[in-house]
């Protein structure tokens, strides 16, 4: 196995930003006091506001969450939920949110299957039952009265969200090419239609105005009212108006007793960094965490970015990692993880076992290990502040624009987190994930994520904060963001940006990103039995991430979408 130069993957890098990344403002740049980078322009700018007006990461956090519901409607939301992973600068301690959505109450793990057990396409994405109860505003509002500094109300916080609803915002290319692109999706529903297609023969412009006059008023009842402007009165109505006269499940008793839940971060090394991330109902965190255990054993990181042995141990240890996300993840609060076993170090070893430097191991004869109970859209912001307080929060309703169902009046989309449940064993979700009993439905329970919301820290001190969008992807978006960093010498913008491969279980293929593999490689890799093909879409993953270091804070904003630094 050859080792070359670091210099060629800093020029690969380099130019891969250069192209992709031109008009960036604050790439590579080095910043003294706070940043935050998110998947839009003007919800960083709000957060970063916040922080120069003497707020802390988690004032920053709710007031960019609340303004990417507006500005960001494939993803940001209020109809959804999410995780952060945060590390608070007072005591060094680091905890998580588990803001996920549930099961509704009357949820069976058969909901989605005809009278014979086959699963009826599209029911668990499309229609009202793909609804899981939505976590985002419990959590974000939890979060402000546990962590805010004190200095702004709820109402200061929302405000900048509720003028972008209120009065429109110019759309950026990459929003309007997404609304345009799911015509079909978003006009199904007549309130989803009214917003997004006010005109039946509407393309939308970079640069038009997108009014969300009656999302305004639900994030006016939030503001005032606080959890109860969402789970109770006027909005909880609306929504369950919406809901069960589509044929839905959701009830006024799940919305009630809905509450997000702080629980401890999964924790792990690699090599002098200490990893901080997040739990079951998670997949996202063990994995990680997993999967950087067997590359510091193989000492993959030594080998040179993107060649062949490099990214045919990753694939092999991805697809370990995968198999084993099928049998033994789901939610903990439901399920028996293994969670301890699974981010050992001597786990990892013994994982490691099978791998054969030079062939590929078919996926079929990859099974999960023995580990015993140890007792299309998405988006992710990472802040940090002055005094250190980090945030890593990922957020999500499921598939872009979620299940595409709007609450009439209340102007929300609804998620479709549902179909993140293991719909019938073995048969693949949204993302071609399979699982089994771990994550089947039941009324209560949390769909299992992949979401990897994530602190990284050097010396004790926050070294990195990163996370993900991409479905299955996101884990090794974060996996080769971290590791671009660490072993590839490469900065913070680089490193996000940086054509990606992945792989995990089934199918048994290894996708690779325009860019990711040069035409050799890529030859190599097949003759040692690997499938390599491009993913539909083309790229995969969106990560957001923040370096600290010696030189000050720098961002690293995903050229694959519209994300954007904002700093001072
Ligand atoms: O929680 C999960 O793993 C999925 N609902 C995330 C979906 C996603 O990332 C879609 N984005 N491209």
């Amino acid at each position: 196995m050859v080792k070359t130069p670091k210099t060629t993957v800093i020029f690969l890098a380099v130019i891969t930003v250069v192209l992709w990344n031109c008009d960036k403002n604050y790439s590579n740049r080095y910043f003294q006091h706070g940043s935050v980078v998110s998947a839009s322009s003007s919800a960083s700018q709000i957060g970063v506001d916040v922080l120069q007006n003497g707020g802390n990461a988690f004032d920053a956090a709710v007031a960019t969450g609340f303004a990417l519901a507006v500005t960001y409607p494939q993803a940001g939301n209020i109809g959804g939920g999410g995780f952060m992973v945060a590390r608070s600068a007072n005591d060094g301690q680091a905890f998580t949110l588990d803001f996920r959505e549930t099961a509704p109450g009357q949820a069976f793990s058969s909901m989605f299957q005809d009278d014979e057990g086959n699963v009826i396409p599209g029911m668990s994405v499309r229609t009202h039952n793909s609804v899981g109860v939505p976590g985002t505003v419990d959590g974000l509002l939890r979060i402000l009265a546990d962590h805010g500094s004190g200095f702004f109300s709820r109402q200061e916080l929302l405000a900048p969200a509720i003028d972008l609803a209120e009065k429109g915002f110019p759309l950026s290319h990459y929003v309007a090419s997404q609304i345009n692109s799911k015509r079909e999706y978003l006009s199904r529903d007549p309130g989803t239609k009214e917003v997004f297609f006010p005109l039946d023969t509407t393309e939308w412009s970079a640069g038009d105005i997108l009014v969300q006059k009656d999302l305004a008023s639900t994030l006016r009842l939030i503001a005032n009212e606080g959890r109860d402007g969402f789970y109770k009165g006027r909005t909880a109505d609306l929504l369950i108006e919406e809901i069960q006269g589509g044929g839905g499940i959701i009830s006024t008793e799940d919305l009630d007793s809905y509450a997000s839940v702080y629980r401890d971060p999964v924790t792990g090394t690699f090599r002098e960094f200490d990893i901080i991330s997040m739990g079951p109902p998670s997949s996202g965190g063990i994995l990680l965490i997993q999967m950087l255990n067997m590359v510091e054993f193989l000492s993959v990181d030594s080998l040179q970015w993107n060649s062949r042995d490099y990214v045919h141990l990753l694939t092999e240890i991805e697809r370990r990692s995968y198999a084993d996300r099928a049998e033994h993840l789901g939610d903990s609060d439901f399920w028996e993880v293994p969670a301890i076993r699974l981010i050992s170090k001597d786990y990892a070893i013994s994982r490691t076992a099978s791998i054969d430097p030079l062939r590929a191991t078919p996926s079929e004869m990859v099974f999960a290990g023995a580990a015993y109970p140890d007792t299309s859209q998405t988006t992710h912001y990472s802040i940090i502040d002055k005094d250190g307080n980090c945030v890593s929060v990922t957020t999500t309703l499921n598939t872009n624009f979620g299940s595409g169902l709007l609450v009439d009046e209340a102007g929300f989309l609804l998620n479709n987190e549902m179909d993140d449940f293991s719909v019938k064993p073995g048969v693949p979700n949204e993302y071609g994930l399979i699982g089994n009993e771990a994550n089947s439905i039941q009324g209560g329970k949390r769909p299992l994520s992949s979401m990897a919301p994530t602190i990284v820290l050097k010396n004790d001190d926050p070294f990195m904060i990163i996370g993900s969008p991409g479905g299955s992807t996101i884990i090794t978006t974060v996996l080769q963001s971290l590791l671009n960093v660490i072993s590839h010498d490469m900065d913070m913008q680089a490193a996000v940006a940086a054509p990606r491969v992945h792989s995990q279980w089934l199918p048994d293929v290894l996708y690779k990103e325009p860019g990711a593999i040069t035409d050799i490689t890529e030859s190599e890799l097949e003759e040692m039995g690997h499938s390599v093909r491009f993913k539909d879409g083309g790229t995969f993953g969106q990560a957001n991430g923040l370096l600290i270091d010696s030189r000050g804070i720098s961002g690293g904003a995903d050229p694959r979408g519209d994300n954007a630094t904002a700093a001072y």
